[in-house]
């Protein structure tokens, strides 16, 4: 009997552009789908962008356009990556969205009813410049640990501690430059920690239930803690206006948190697509549906996906996941993903390169297992591998028999031999690789569909089509030689089909045959069977193309990290430090390449020093009045104390920054920055103003 089935991907911020991180997930989850689709089952894939939060509604701003401006473009900008990469969503929406809102209150009036929703006022900074309360990682300062400059306020990139933003030594606002206050907020909780919450998620997280892989699981044991001992906290679901979401029903300026309205993003994806279909919603999230539900997603937002959300489900009186399925990261070439290096690769820019999405896919497949392990893209092994499986193994079956059909046997089959054993060992893998399939061990999978191409290449080897076409009187032979070449070449076509779908399309096109599905296994082409002309179907992965790529991204612009992610795990934000140390480490002394663009946002000016003077209780600063020409003066505190008499300084010029955020400081307000060199290391003490060649004057521009 054909099953139900409902499966999603994490929906990606509306903020970033898609990148090879990402598609290691969507490519995952699409080979999985369109193996339950061949299989016969009605299977539907629903996505959206996760649109909410206020790294959106800054970038917004920032861009000069409103926030439903912004998620429109980029909503089309992913759909068209996943659409390049033949991820074939059933239903890619929005978490911006009538459903979603409508589905979001509900739960949360549900939870509400059952006791669930606690407010509570907690201490928070605010940005006084903004006049907003400001996220952890929009909180910047020095390291409580180490002392590093310009840490988030959650943890530390330099030596990995994780704190409390009120732990922050010197904060300021990453926003305005401003240095924050605390101030006091009503906000509103999900009792987490509620004794039905916790005797809920121990059974439903527990191994033997079944729901998570065992190493999600055994982590979820050390976040549950031990029987009798509930590590579980309650869960903050509010946002202080402004926000960009859902305003919380009865309560004005709250808002709905950007990781409470994105799950039920799922839902929402799916109610819209109910609407289109004429499917049942009920049928697929009531609490006691036979339908089966599947997210795939990274292993970062575990945390969401396996306590949050079931919690929230199940006390809203719906159904929880039947499995979530984790993934680990990508790394290429061993090691993060990096924008100097160019390997922080966008898929637009993959596509754009002129290389083929199907050998992506097919290398993230060789590549997939299970796991929650991180998977590694080597381009010297995709091109190896693309070329020698796809095209060396696989496409050169077809290549080296379907032209003898088309000229010599007018496009017509000869009756395939069943009892070949290339043909029998293919049927009866297929089932063994239906269940690889179905387990997510798409490698494995792969390693046998690559054994089984071997033995139909062998077949052609023995039988030599290409040397029967050059002997008198071999027609019969070379007829039955092709035919059977052909009939092994479809087969493993439809094992291949989930991986390769745009492939497929062009072997059913050229074989002249209906939409291969998986029971198509065990089925042969019939004796007299027209095929049409071949089809070219693939070309071999050109090195240069990958040098092309990587050039490319140099150039690219990584989104930033998102803020709205401090609630990841310590341990993926610990990865995340870990790695930024190794890839400073790894290069230059200087800072990472920045584009010219880059550099042309800072806007450097020459200033005159009007004034200058000693600032009552500071020990290092000099506060200087700019002349920065048509009559305007900037106020800015420079750190030149120890090197220079402020009456020495006035009078002369220097370079500024002119456009830095102005940043409040204890003595006031500081508008710039002036340039001077220092010495690092030390050898050299001394502070050295930069001064222009004479005849420059203030108000220029410096580039
Ligand atoms: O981590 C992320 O990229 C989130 N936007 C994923 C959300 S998945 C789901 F919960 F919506
Ligand atoms: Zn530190």
């Amino acid at each position: 009997m054909s099953r139900k089935i409902l499966v999603t991907s994490a929906l990606p911020y509306a903020n970033g552009a898609i990148h090879l991180g990402h598609l290691v997930e969507y490519i995952q989850t699409d080979i999985w789908v369109r193996f339950q689709k061949m299989s016969g089952n009605e299977c539907w894939y629903v996505c959206a962008d996760d649109t909410h939060g206020t790294p959106i509604m800054l970038r917004a701003e920032k861009e000069g356009i409103t926030p439903e401006q912004l998620i429109e473009r980029v909503h089309g900008e992913h759909f068209r990556d996943f659409s390049g990469f033949m991820v074939g969503f059933d239903n890619y929406h929005s978490t911006h969205s009538p459903e979603n809102r409508e589905c979001a209150n509900d739960i949360y009036g549900k939870l509400k009813a059952a006791g669930l929703i606690e407010t509570r006022t907690i201490e928070q900074y605010y940005d006084p410049v903004k006049q907003m309360f400001l996220p952890d990682r929009f909180i910047k300062g020095e390291c409580p640990k180490c002392g590093a400059k310009d840490q988030y306020g959650d943890n530390c990139e330099s030596c990995g501690a994780a704190y409390a933003p009120t732990d922050l030594i010197s904060p300021y606002s990453a926003v305005s430059g401003a240095k924050p206050e605390l101030r006091n907020s009503e906000h509103y909780f999900f009792k987490l920690s509620d004794p039905r919450c916790e005797a809920f998620l121990r059974q439903y997280t527990a191994r033997d239930n079944g729901v998570l892989q065992p190493e999600a699981a055994n982590k979820m044991q050390e976040w549950l803690g031990a029987a009798g001992e509930n590590k579980l906290t309650d869960w903050d679901i509010s946002r202080d206006a402004p926000y960009f979401g859902f305003e919380i029903p009865d309560a004005p300026g709250k808002y709905f948190y950007v990781w409470l309205d994105a799950p039920i993003g799922y839902m929402g994806s799916f109610k819209n697509l109910c609407a289109k279909q004429g499917l049942d919603f009920d049928e697929y999230f009531k609490a006691d549906a036979k339908t089966e539900l599947y997210h795939f997603i990274g292993k970062d937002i575990l945390y969401f996906h396996a306590l949050f959300w079931p919690a929230e489900l199940q006390h809203a009186g719906y159904r929880t996941p039947t499995k979530i399925f984790a993934h680990g990261f990508l790394t290429v070439d061993g090691a993060k993903m990096s924008k100097s290096r160019g390997t922080f690769i966008t898929a637009e820019s993959f596509l754009k390169t002129g290389l083929n999405p199907e050998w992506l896919r097919y290398y993230f497949a060789a590549k997939l297992s299970a796991t929650m392990e991180d998977i590694d893209l080597n381009f010297e092994d995709f091109c190896a591998r693309v070329n020698s499986d796809l095209v060396g193994k696989y496409v050169n079956i077809a290549s080296r028999s379907a032209g003898f059909i088309a000229k010599r046997f007018n496009g017509q089959l000869a009756p395939a031999d069943a009892s070949l054993p290339a043909i029998k060992a293919i049927q009866e893998a297929a089932p063994r690789i239906a269940e690889l399939y179905e387990a997510r061990e798409f490698a494995k999978a792969m390693r046998e569909i690559m054994a089984l191409t071997d033995i139909a290449n062998q077949y052609v080897d023995s039988v030599k089509p290409w040397e029967l076409a050059k002997q008198e009187g071999k027609d019969v032979e070379l007829h039955a030689a092709c035919s059977n070449a052909l009939n092994l070449f479809r087969l493993l076509t439809v094992l291949l089909k989930p991986i390769l779908p745009v492939v497929a399309g062009k072997v059913e096109k050229f074989m002249n045959i209906a939409p291969l599905a998986w029971g198509d296994t065990q089925g042969l082409l019939a004796a007299g069977h027209a095929i049409n002309a071949y089809e070219h179907l693939m070309t071999r992965v050109d090195p240069k193309l990958i040098e092309k790529l990587v050039e490319a991204n140099k150039e690219s612009l990584a989104p930033a990290v998102n803020p709205e992610n401090s609630h990841k795990s310590a341990e993926s934000q610990q990865r995340h430090a870990q790695h930024q140390q190794n890839e400073i480490k790894a290069e230059r002394p200087w800072e990472p390449f920045c584009n010219i663009d880059d550099f042309m946002k800072v806007d450097l000016r020459i200033a005159r020093i009007a004034n200058a003077e000693h600032v009552e209780g500071a020990d290092k600063l000099v506060r200087l009045t700019l002349d920065i020409g048509n009559n305007e003066t900037r106020n800015v505190f420079a750190g030149i104390k120890s090197a220079y008499d402020p009456a020495q300084v006035v009078g002369r010029l220097t370079v500024m920054v002119a456009n830095l955020a102005p940043r409040k400081m204890k003595f006031g307000m500081s508008e710039g920055m002036v340039l001077a060199a220092s010495d690092t290391t030390g050898k050299t003490p001394g502070i050295f103003l930069l001064s222009p060649d004479s005849g420059a004057e203030p108000g220029m521009r410096v580039k």
